[in-house]
């Protein structure tokens, strides 16, 4: 990796925390774009078990040329009630996917996670203002995308989760935060439907059904998916025998990376 080669006193540092650390990906995603871009800076993996978290926190606070961190498992809601100021998608989602500090070493926090989907349907063209969405799915990723939705102006948001209190739970926190989105809980059925969004981790394993009856799928249809890999789950290949256009996991991962490295400042 020529960017860690090249580290010198001037380089700025940023992180990526998590526990365990082997899985984490941003620093083979940031490190490779420092290099390109010819930015002076490097982002290393930060090793912190959830019972360290503040002392950690203290020590990087402390820590004049760290630039703030990519934030993932388990850390994400902890470290939001460290923060000293949190954005309102990291507000309303409860948790946090980046914090940077600021001039003064306060730490500010946010969550880009359906800001990254919103960006990256719109960069294939799609834009979600206005449009109707069924939304399968109301995990952690789902609540995220679900206020995404609503900031974005759509014009009619259905939440349906297997557990249905926690899309009825999400649908009365989204319409809290924005009353004048029409939000419900409904069925599986994207009829009266522009977009279809699978949030849910049905897709994932070769062996997992479709997550929703696949006749109700239409040509006119929007299908987006959130899962990476496989990049076309089955959900993805029925629209397209539907003759329904699709939108690929990968999108919202490329758009996050980009907003987080705005946010953190990596990205002049
Ligand atoms: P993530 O952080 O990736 O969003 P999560 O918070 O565990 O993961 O959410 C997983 C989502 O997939 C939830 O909406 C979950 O439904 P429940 O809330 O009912 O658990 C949904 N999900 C996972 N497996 C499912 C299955 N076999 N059938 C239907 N929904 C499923």
């Amino acid at each position: 990796m020529a960017a860690t080669l090249d580290v010198t006193g001037r380089t700025r540092v940023y992180g990526c925390i998590a526990d365990p650390i082997d899985h984490v990906r941003a620093p083979m995603v940031f490190n490779p774009l420092f290099e390109d871009r010819g930015i002076d800076a490097v982002m290393v993996p930060v090793h912190v078990a959830p019972d360290r978290l503040g002392e950690a926190v203290a020590g990087l606070k402390a820590q004049l040329n760290f630039g703030g961190m990519a934030v993932t498992v388990p850390h994400k809601l902890c470290l939001m009630e460290l923060c000293d100021e949190v954005g309102r998608q990291g507000q309303l989602v409860g948790a946090v996917n980046a914090v940077k500090f600021d001039s003064r070493r306060r730490m500010i926090g946010d969550n880009f996670d359906g800001a990254g989907f919103v960006a990256g349907m719109r960069a294939e063209g799609y834009e979600v203002g206005g449009r109707s969405v069924l939304q399968l799915g109301a995990g952690g990723a789902g609540r995220a995308i679900a206020f995404a939705l609503a900031d974005a102006g759509v014009s009619r948001l259905v939440i349906h989760n297997r557990t249905r209190e926690k899309a009825e739970e999400l649908a009365s926190a989204v319409l809290t935060a924005y009353p004048e989105v029409p939000v419900s809980v409904g069925d599986a059925d994207p009829d009266g439907c522009d977009i279809l969004v699978n949030t849910t981790s049905i897709g994932l394993h070769s062996e997992d059904p479709l997550p929703l009856d696949g006749s109700l799928l239409r040509a006119d249809l929007l299908v987006a998916e959130i899962i990476m890999i496989p990049e076309r789950t089955k959900l993805l290949e029925a629209a397209i025998e539907k003759g329904a256009k699709v939108h690929y996991g990968r999108h919202m991962l490329d758009h996050q990376i980009e907003l987080i490295g705005e946010f953190l400042g990596c990205f002049p």
